[in-house]
């Protein structure tokens, strides 16, 4: 069986400026926004035009090299400084999905230990914001390759349940929980995935429905409450994750929503997996309560398109991410392979990160 291979990529570098395919207009507009500055960068990654743990890393970069081609001096020290507030600027954007600050101090540190002229420096920038690009690329075919090796043997046809969008928009390309769905597609061990569609943004009803559609992935989404019932009635054989951080003890967060699922998960005895690369890990962080949890704004709640869903005098609170602890989850799947989540930190060695 051959399967369409319609490839997409969030992020990617054109003309001499960066395309992002704008996430707020799918799955009605397939339409791309140029970025040519790093403060619209750090617009970009606020307004969610470009979203998900490793492609905001990914479009960071960029941003770190748009940053330093504006930076118009000769002197090492003043384009050292004027870096540093390029990067503030990146990091000030948001503050859960850990690859966004993994990307920036890579990009820092690449350019504190390149020698020569500040053009060198520049042009070094660029050739590790490409690098890092395509390695994410790599990174996510290897999750979902560790992924379909430790997904349930039976039955022979698997039907997955996702949240939000891990998938190759929310990635450089391919996919994290979405890239284990891939794989399983391709080797033609599943059936369907279910897409909750994830509340407020509805990225698994837009983004995710959006992707399987491309290729032809048979996707049935459900509202969020679903889950449970699916899991009761036998609908799910597996549920498949991204992370935006995961701790040290394997405490992990993501969209907001999957620490239910992962309960509801444990109460039907149905495996729980979290697929991200070695870059969402923060070894900083002892546990899940010390992850930054981003609220956001009220109107994503109560507002869908011009309608205003409740009355006047209510409050709201709209935390975007959750942290499920690790004993909940099955396993964490990175390209290094598919660990205990209680094992992460004793399974990896420094020289693996
Ligand atoms: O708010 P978002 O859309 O950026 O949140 C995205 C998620 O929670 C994803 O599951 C996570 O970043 C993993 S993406 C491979």
């Amino acid at each position: 069986m051959t399967h369409s291979t319609n490839q997409v990529y969030p992020v990617i570098w054109h003309n001499n400026s960066v395309s992002l395919i704008d996430q707020t207009r799918l799955p009605n507009e397939y339409a791309f926004v140029e970025i040519h500055r790093s403060e619209d960068m750090a617009q970009a990654i606020k307004t969610m035009i470009v979203r998900g743990a490793p492609a905001i890393g990914v479009a960071a970069a960029y941003g770190m090299y748009l940053g330093a081609r504006e930076i118009a001096t000769s002197d090492r020290h003043e384009f050292l400084n004027h870096l540093e507030t390029v990067a503030k600027l990146l990091r000030a954007t948001r503050p859960t999905a850990v690859n966004l600050f993994w990307a920036i101090s890579r990009m820092l540190k690449t350019a504190y230990e390149t020698l020569g002229t500040v053009e060198d420096i520049k042009q070094v920038l660029f050739q590790t914001a490409q690098a890092i690009n395509i390695e994410d690329v790599q990174t996510c075919q290897a999750i979902g390759d560790h992924g379909l090796a430790v997904l349930p043997k039976t039955p022979d046809k698997l039907t997955l349940l996702t949240h939000c969008n891990a998938g190759a928009l929310a990635t450089a390309g391919y996919g994290t929980a979405l890239g284990v769905v891939r794989s399983a597609w391709r080797d033609e061990r599943l059936e369907r995935v279910f897409a909750d569609e994830t509340r407020p943004r509805l990225q698994g009803a837009k983004l995710t429905a959006w992707e399987c559609v491309q290729e032809g992935i048979p996707v049935t989404v459900i509202t969020d409450n679903m889950a449970a019932h699916c899991m009761q009635r036998g609908l799910i054989h597996a549920v498949v994750v991204g992370a935006d951080r995961i701790a040290a003890n394997g405490d992990t967060a993501n969209k907001i929503g999957t620490y239910s699922l992962a309960i509801v998960a444990k109460a039907h005895n149905i495996p729980f997996f979290v697929a991200a690369p070695l870059s969402t890990i923060d070894f900083d962080l002892f546990d899940g309560t010390q992850i930054p949890i981003e609220e956001r704004q009220p109107e994503e709640i109560y507002q869908v398109g011009d309608t205003i869903l409740t009355p006047e005098g209510v409050n709201f609170y709209n935390p975007a991410f959750d942290v499920t602890p690790a004993d909940l989850i099955t396993a964490i799947i990175t390209e290094k392979g598919a660990f205990f989540p209680n094992q992460l930190a004793k399974s990896l060695s420094p020289q693996m990160l």
